[in-house]
């Protein structure tokens, strides 16, 4: 069983002698052996094939020693459970017709759940052959961030100009749409939980576009549906809105069990805004492992004051880990917090 995993502890509230350990983006990116096995796949092969998920979700732990695998699939699976056409290439998704510029956006979208049940072998696979110590983390996107892709096609532009133009000026129709991709969240987010999920992170990487009120108003309500499925099966519910900034203070206890910071916010100024019945995952700069190891275990020092004070934190980045970031330096990373003396 891996109910006495360091990771399921600490989200239980348990002291533990250290924070646990893991990063987002962690099965992709800076693993050699997952460079290995691209190769001969494109990440959409990758993550359909139940064989490859499975070895890749798992690399991490052996590789970088973490204390807890996530699903290796995507947040955009949900747009294609949708209807909508989409494919990876080497620069990232692309959508076939993006919603904000459809004549009718609502009228292409047909839910169809079965759609997401090659990811439901992939956890069964997974389960079979992970060790029981390693609890298994499941996520979805949350509505803003999915949506923004969903109306906007390729996010390279950075901004979502035109997805952020359609949401003012369409405001009905973008609360039938959030509808819409909740409702599929949520059934996929207990679809994961039924095959035996131990944690569910809902991602929420542009949170930060919309203004806070905005976000509070629009946004909120969904994402308090999704967190309220999930915790309801006594699944750890850890929430990540990005760049959300000083909004982080108007979330309660009723909205997550932990809270993921950014790099732009320091952690004690979050933990400050916080509700102290929120536990706090984050937040180093992916930045920081371009940087020498003498130079990351400077800039690590204040997290062994913060991680003495607070049990309830999860050692995790800021964001996911950056293309063409070492192997050395994430493992670098590991090692340090498992290795470090947190004084507890
Ligand atoms: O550790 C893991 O990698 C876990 C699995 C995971 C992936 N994507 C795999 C992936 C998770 C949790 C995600 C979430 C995701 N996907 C988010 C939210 C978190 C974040 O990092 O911001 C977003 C916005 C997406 C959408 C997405 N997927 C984009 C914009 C891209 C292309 C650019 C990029 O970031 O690489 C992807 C592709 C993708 N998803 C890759 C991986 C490993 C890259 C595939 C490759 O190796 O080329």
């Amino acid at each position: 069983m891996t109910t006495n995993a360091i990771l399921l502890k600490t989200l239980r509230g348990e002291r533990t002698e250290r924070p646990p350990v893991w990063f987002m983006r962690q099965a992709g990116r800076v693993l050699p052996s997952y460079m290995k096995i691209k190769e001969d796949y494109t990440f959409w092969q990758m993550m359909q094939n139940p064989e490859v998920a499975a070895k890749v979700t798992l690399l991490p732990v052996d590789d970088l020693g973490v204390d807890a695998a996530i699903l290796f699939s995507d947040i955009l699976v949900i747009p294609h459970a949708l209807g909508m056409g989409l494919e990876f290439n080497d620069s990232g998704p692309l959508f076939d017709n993006p919603l904000a510029f459809r004549e009718n956006p609502l009228s292409g979208l047909h839910p169809d759940p079965s759609k997401l049940n090659y990811i439901y072998t992939v956890i069964d696979k997974i389960k079979r052959t992970k060790s029981p110590e390693t609890p298994l983390i499941g996520f979805c996107g949350a509505p803003l961030t999915v949506l923004l892709f969903m109306l906007q096609g390729l996010g390279r532009k950075g901004d979502f100009p035109e997805a952020i133009r359609f949401m003012y000026q369409n405001k009905e129709t973008t609360r039938q749409l959030i509808e819409i991709v909740t409702e599929l969240s949520i059934t996929y987010a207990l679809g994961q939980i039924d095959h035996g999920i131990d944690v569910f992170q809902l991602f929420d990487t542009h949170a930060g576009l919309i203004p806070a009120d905005l976000y509070q108003e629009l946004f909120m309500p969904s994402t308090r549906k999704i967190a309220a499925a999930v915790r309801e099966e006594d699944i750890p519910f850890i929430f990540f809105p990005k760049g959300l900034g000083s909004g982080i203070a108007q979330i309660t206890p009723d909205d997550c069990d932990f809270l993921s910071i950014d790099w732009q916010t320091p952690l004690n100024l979050a933990r400050k805004l916080v509700d102290p019945k929120i536990g706090l995952q984050g937040n180093v700069d992916p930045r920081l492992l371009y940087a020498s190891q003498t130079e990351i275990e400077k800039a690590l020092q204040p997290y062994i004051e913060f991680g003495k004070n607070n049990q309830n934190w999860i050692f995790n980045l800021g964001h996911g880990f950056m293309p063409g970031i070492s192997f050395e330096s994430a493992r670098f990373l590991a090692d340090w917090v498992k290795q470090t003396d947190w004084k507890r």
